[in-house]
C-alpha cells in the first residue's frame, strides 16, 4: 500500500482555492469547496488537459480546454465532451496538512 504524501498545508488551501501536488508521480489537484476537501487527478478524460485552474461551479470543475465538467465528489463526468470519470483519491487532514495517496493500484 502506498504511503500518504503531504500535498500542502491546510492554511494554503482556503475555501474556493486549489493546489496541485505530485503524488507518486501523478499530478493531483486538491480543492477546497466551502470547507470540504477533494483530491482528483489533474487530467481531463476528454483530451488530457489539466483541470487545475478551470472554473468551479459548486462541486464541479470545468476543464479550461473544451468545457467538460467533473463532479469533485465522485469524479463523474457531468458535461460533454468528456464521458469517462476522473480519478478521485483518498485524503486526510493531519498535523495541519492535507495528505493524499494514490490507491488505484492497491491489491
Ligand atoms: S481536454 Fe478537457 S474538455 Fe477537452
Amino acid at each position: 500500500m502506498p504511503n500518504w504524501t503531504r500535498a500542502c498545508a491546510t492554511s494554503e488551501l482556503l475555501p474556493g482555492e486549489h493546489r496541485v501536488a505530485t503524488i507518486d508521480g501523478v499530478r493531483v489537484a486538491i480543492y477546497n469547496v466551502d470547507g470540504a476537501i477533494y483530491a482528483v487527478e489533474d487530467l481531463c478524460t476528454h483530451d488530457g488537459g489539466e483541470l487545475a485552474g478551470g472554473p468551479l461551479h459548486g462541486h464541479e470543475v470545468e476543464c479550461p480546454r473544451h468545457g467538460a465538467r467533473f463532479d469533485l465528489r465522485t469524479g463523474a463526468a457531468t458535461c460533454p465532451p468528456a464521458y469517462a470519470p476522473i480519478a478521485c483519491f483518498p485524503l486526510k487532514v493531519e498535523d495541519g496538512a492535507i495528505w493524499v495517496r494514490d490507491d488505484r493500484w492497491d491489491d
